[in-house]
C-alpha cells in the first residue's frame, strides 16, 4: 500500500505544484502531515485519514474544471484501493467543505480527522497568509470598512461576491475553532485562533491610528 500512496503523492504534487490560490502542494503537505497528527491520537485509520489528505483538493472548482470532472479523476486515482477504501474517501472529500458553512457535519470519524487538518491551515499564521494571498488572486481588498462581513451567505455568494481579506476572517476564520471535530483538533486551533485575533486588535489598531 506504500506504494499506492507514493503514487498518489507524485501524481497530486506534480498536478498542484504551481496552483496560486493557496492550494498549492505545500497546503497540501501540511494538511498531510496534521491529519496524521490527529489521526494517531485520536485512533483514526491512518491510511483512509493520509489519502483522503493528499486527494483532498483535487475536486475543488478552484482546482479542477469542474466538481465532477475533479471526482472522476480522484476515482482513477484511487483505482488500486479497494473499493470500500475508495468510497469512504471519495465521501469524505464531498462533504469536508466550508462552502459559506451551510453544510452537515461530516459522518466518519477519518473525515473528521482530515476536516480538522484542513480547517487548521485556514488559521494561524499560516491560514492568514492564505488568506492574504486568496483575496489578492481575486483582486479583493485588505480591507474596506465599507463592506460589512455577510452572516449567512449561500455557497455561491460565498465564492463569488465581492469580499475583503479582513471580512474573511469574520465570515469564516473566527469560526472554526469551534467547529472542530475532534479533541486533538481543538487543542490545535486554540492556539491558532488566539493568534487570529491577536492579529486583528493590531490590524485595526494601526488602521485606526492608534498602534
Ligand atoms: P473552503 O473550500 O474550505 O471553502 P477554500 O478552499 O476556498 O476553503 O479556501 C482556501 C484558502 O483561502 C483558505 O485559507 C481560506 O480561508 C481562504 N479563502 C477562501 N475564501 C476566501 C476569501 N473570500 N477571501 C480570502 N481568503 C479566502
Ligand atoms: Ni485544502
Amino acid at each position: 500500500m506504500n506504494q499506492v500512496v507514493n503514487e498518489i503523492q507524485s501524481y497530486v504534487k506534480q498536478k498542484l505544484e504551481r496552483e496560486g490560490s493557496g492550494h498549492d502542494w505545500y497546503h497540501i503537505e501540511r494538511v498531510v502531515k496534521q491529519a496524521r497528527r490527529i489521526a494517531k491520537e485520536e485512533k483514526a485509520n491512518l491510511f483512509i485519514c493520509e489519502v483522503a489528505a493528499l486527494v483532498h483538493d483535487l475536486a475543488d472548482d478552484k482546482v479542477a474544471s469542474s466538481e465532477k470532472a475533479g471526482l472522476e479523476e480522484v476515482e482513477q486515482l484511487l483505482l488500486p484501493l479497494h473499493k470500500a477504501d475508495r468510497d469512504h474517501i471519495l465521501e469524505i472529500i464531498t462533504t469536508m467543505s466550508f462552502k459559506g458553512g451551510n453544510r452537515p457535519p461530516v459522518r466518519t470519524l477519518e473525515a473528521k480527522v482530515v476536516q480538522d487538518a484542513d480547517r487548521l491551515d485556514a488559521i494561524g499564521a499560516i491560514g492568514i497568509a492564505r488568506t492574504f494571498v486568496y483575496a489578492g488572486s481575486k483582486g479583493d481588498l485588505i480591507y474596506d470598512p465599507s463592506i460589512q462581513p455577510r452572516k449567512h451567505m449561500s455557497s455561491s455568494a460565498y465564492r463569488h461576491d465581492q469580499s475583503t481579506a479582513i471580512n474573511h476572517f469574520y465570515e469564516k476564520l473566527l469560526k472554526l475553532k469551534d467547529l472542530m471535530n475532534t479533541r486533538t483538533g481543538l487543542e490545535i486551533a486554540e492556539e491558532r485562533h488566539a493568534f487570529l485575533a491577536s492579529f486583528l486588535t493590531q490590524f485595526h489598531g494601526e488602521w485606526e491610528g492608534s498602534k
